[in-house]
């Protein structure tokens, strides 16, 4: 069975690190405008890199938490036939020990050189202009996908849920396109698909099955019951 799982911000959310549409729409008290977009990159580089500098050392101080634990059991077990693609930009799946995970936002932890377009694994600020360890320009950027930007691993990601007899959907708002219009792509091509999240997303009508809760309590729980449905069918 091959298993295709989408993840956003709500998955990472009992980690300590904070979602994006939470009440006051603010993205930790910026409007994306002022800190997501090429366009505000270019205005107030500086703004941008502080914004991406405090979030950076902020996921230094978070753990992976059983939601991303128990993914990482399962792909332990389903190997090549589960992938999972997330909107996140930390590190939390890979710490959790997941090594099948496509991040088509990009990653707090990698830095990106407009130069020579370079990527070089990051940890520190880049608000001092470091140089690209590559060709030597101080042209690094946060190697995140803003709005307006194509986001990564898309033709390998259409590839996938085409193949998918199973797409989950874990604490996602269904909010930004493309990925909220993932579920619509997999179900064409016969998938069964299921939403586990706080509350119903903007695209439950779209999935056969939605459970609603704390992911920490949800994936677990469904990670067990789908290696149990495994077990007994081998
Ligand atoms: N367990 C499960 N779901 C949760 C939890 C939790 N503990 N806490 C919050 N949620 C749910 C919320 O109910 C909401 O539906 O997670 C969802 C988070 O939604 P958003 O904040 O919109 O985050 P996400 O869907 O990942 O945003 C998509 O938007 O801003 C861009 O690029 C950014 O990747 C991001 C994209």
């Amino acid at each position: 069975m091959k298993v295709v799982v989408l993840t956003g911000a709500g998955i990472s959310a009992e980690s300590g690190v904070p979602t994006f549409r939470d009440a006051d729409g603010l993205w930790e008290g910026h409007r994306v405008e002022e800190v997501a977009t090429p366009e505000a990159y270019d205005h107030a580089p500086m703004t941008v890199h502080r914004f991406y500098d405090a979030r950076r050392s902020a996921l230094l101080g978070v753990q992976p938490n059983a939601a991303h634990h128990a993914l990482a059991r399962l792909e332990e077990v389903l190997g090549d036939d589960l992938l999972v693609i997330t909107q996140n930009i930390d590190d939390l799946h890979e710490r959790a020990g997941s090594r099948r995970v496509l991040h088509m936002h990009g990653e707090l932890l990698s830095a990106l050189c407009r130069a020579c377009d370079g990527r070089v694994r990051w940890e520190s600020d880049l608000v001092d202009l470091p140089p690209c360890p590559g060709c030597g320009v101080t042209e690094l950027r946060p190697d995140v996908v803003w709005f307006g930007e194509v986001p990564y691993g898309m033709d390998r990601i259409s590839i996938e849920l085409a193949r998918a007899d199973l797409f989950v959907s874990i604490g996602t708002s269904g909010a930004v396109y493309p990925a909220a219009g993932f579920v619509q792509h997999a179900l064409r091509y016969g998938a069964r698909t299921l939403e586990l999240n706080l509350e119903p997303s903007e695209g439950t009508a779209w999935f056969h099955e939605a459970r609603h809760g704390r992911a920490g309590e949800l994936v677990p729980h469904w990670v067990e019951e789908l290696l149990e449905t495994a077990h007994s069918a081998s």
